[in-house]
């Protein structure tokens, strides 16, 4: 497993004004078309690929997801959650990994994807799982829970999805207890250099041989979202300003993939 960087990020003075505005980050990575609402759009896009998602993430992944999800869970182990929320949870994987290390009383998914949850569900049920589990159609923006209703959130390679950020990280912060926990995991791709040509070309020979599987306005949103989205000190500005504090941050494998773990501070 490649490089990794641990280390404690000097908290700055956090500002009530609010880092992002929804126009500038997310709504312009857009999967088919630049004028019609993203999230319904993700609907079709994940709904579609859900057969497939568990792969193409293994691949886009460098076959490090399941690795990456392990040891950025294992950050919450000390606080012990009982009850959590994973936003984005699609296919499960979080709920698998979070039920092995943690054993959490309940974990909630949330997902706007009916169609990975249905493959979620499935891969829970053959688990069997501890940890009581319950799968919800729902907007990271709009969610129906009481405040400060879970021990911690978590989203794994789900933030750079979200269309309407600020909203989503307001909705997060409402929800998780006071002193609770959010823990992201997001994949970068890399920026520049000869491990960004590494990576193009390794993806466009995956291509090849996955004809079929993805169209190529698929595969380019899942890839090109991953450019486009704030990475280090300019995302943990953004969640400092939406009342989190940084606690543990994680670079994996040459920095291809991040794990932040914050606490609300309000
Ligand atoms: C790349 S998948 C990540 C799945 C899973 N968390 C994992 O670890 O593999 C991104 C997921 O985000 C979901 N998603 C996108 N926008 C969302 C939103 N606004 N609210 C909730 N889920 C959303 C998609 O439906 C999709 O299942």
């Amino acid at each position: 497993m490649g490089n990794l960087v641990d280390y404690q990020q000097q908290q700055t003075e956090n500002s009530n004004n609010k880092m992002i505005s929804d126009e500038l980050l997310n709504d312009q990575i857009k999967p088919y078309s630049p004028d019609e609402d993203k999230t319904a759009q993700l609907i079709t896009l994940f709904d579609k690929i859900s057969a497939h998602y568990d792969s193409f993430n293994n691949v886009i992944s460098w076959g490090m997801a399941h690795i990456w999800r392990r040891k950025a869970v294992s950050f919450l182990k000390p606080f012990s959650p009982k009850k959590m929320l994973d936003i984005a949870t699609g296919t499960a994987d979080m709920m698998v990994v979070m039920d092995k290390i943690l054993k959490p009383e309940k974990i909630t998914g949330i997902d706007i994807s009916a169609g990975m949850m249905e493959i979620g569900k499935q891969k829970v049920a053959k688990k069997q799982l501890q940890t009581q589990t319950d799968f919800l159609v729902q907007d990271a923006a709009a969610l129906t829970f009481e405040d400060q209703s879970f021990d911690a959130v978590t989203i794994a390679f789900g933030i750079r999805n979200l269309e309407k950020l600020s909203q989503s990280l307001r909705e997060i912060n409402r929800v998780i207890k006071s002193g609770g926990h959010f823990l992201i995991i997001e994949v970068n791709q890399p920026e520049k250099g000869i491990m960004q040509m590494l990576y193009k070309l390794y993806i466009r020979i995956y291509m090849l041989f996955v004809t079929g599987l993805l169209d190529e306005s698929d595969y380019k949103y899942l890839t090109n979202s991953m450019s486009a989205f704030p990475r280090g000190k300019k995302l943990i500005q953004i969640l400092q300003s939406y009342d989190f504090k940084l606690i543990k941050l994680k670079r994996f494998t040459f920095d291809v993939c991040s794990a932040y773990l914050l606490r609300k501070i309000n």
